[in-house]
């Protein structure tokens, strides 16, 4: 596995990230959502540089068979917290196509929090194909199919310490 990101410089990006939300939201009360699986590792790292008062909720997601997005999303596991006039920072270990993202913020709309912000942790920039906003970003990366830190292909690899690319076994 060749590492794109190694574990000393995820760990100083969460630490910086955590101290913007925690700025942003000072004096707030945020809801992170975590999109399951792959953000439960990112969330709990950032979620422990958070000084500011925060709930967490999960909201389980699929989209993915193999390396290849099929643009098709399901929610496997709906959120259990009552997001309405709540301020949600939703958490993505990463946005590719974009389509995930979108379908999820048209979801979470339809129960009119106060305020959406998206944080990932990756960003493939250049494989966006709907348009969607994006207020923290962790890293962005080139168009490789990357595993570790939560991260999976076909549910392994999630344990890495890094980030990883995957070129197949
Ligand atoms: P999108 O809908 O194309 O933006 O895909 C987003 C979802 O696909 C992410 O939440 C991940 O679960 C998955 N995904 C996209 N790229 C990768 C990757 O390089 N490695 C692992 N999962 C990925
Ligand atoms: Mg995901």
């Amino acid at each position: 596995m060749n590492i794109l990101i190694k574990e000393e410089d995820i760990k100083k990006r969460v630490k910086e990230l955590g101290k913007e939300i925690n700025n942003d939201y000072k004096g707030k009360n945020p809801i992170l959502i975590g999109v399951l699986k792959g953000a439960f590792v990112f969330l709990a790292d950032l979620l422990r540089e958070l000084e500011i008062s925060v709930e967490i909720d999960f909201l389980g997601i699929s989209s993915y068979t193999g390396t290849k997005s099929s643009g098709i999303v399901r929610i496997t596991q709906d959120l259990s917290l009552n997001i309405e006039d709540r301020d949600v920072i939703l958490i993505e270990d990463i946005v590719d196509s974009g389509r995930t993202l979108e379908y999820i913020i048209n979801n979470l709309k339809t129960r009119r929090p106060r305020s959406i912000a998206v944080c990932t942790l990756l960003n493939k920039k250049d494989a966006r194909v709907v348009d969607v906003p994006i207020t923290y970003v962790g890293f962005n990366i080139p168009r490789v199919f990357v595993v570790g830190y939560g991260l999976d292909y076909e549910n392994k690899f999630r344990n890495l310490k890094y980030i990883g690319v995957y070129h197949g076994e």
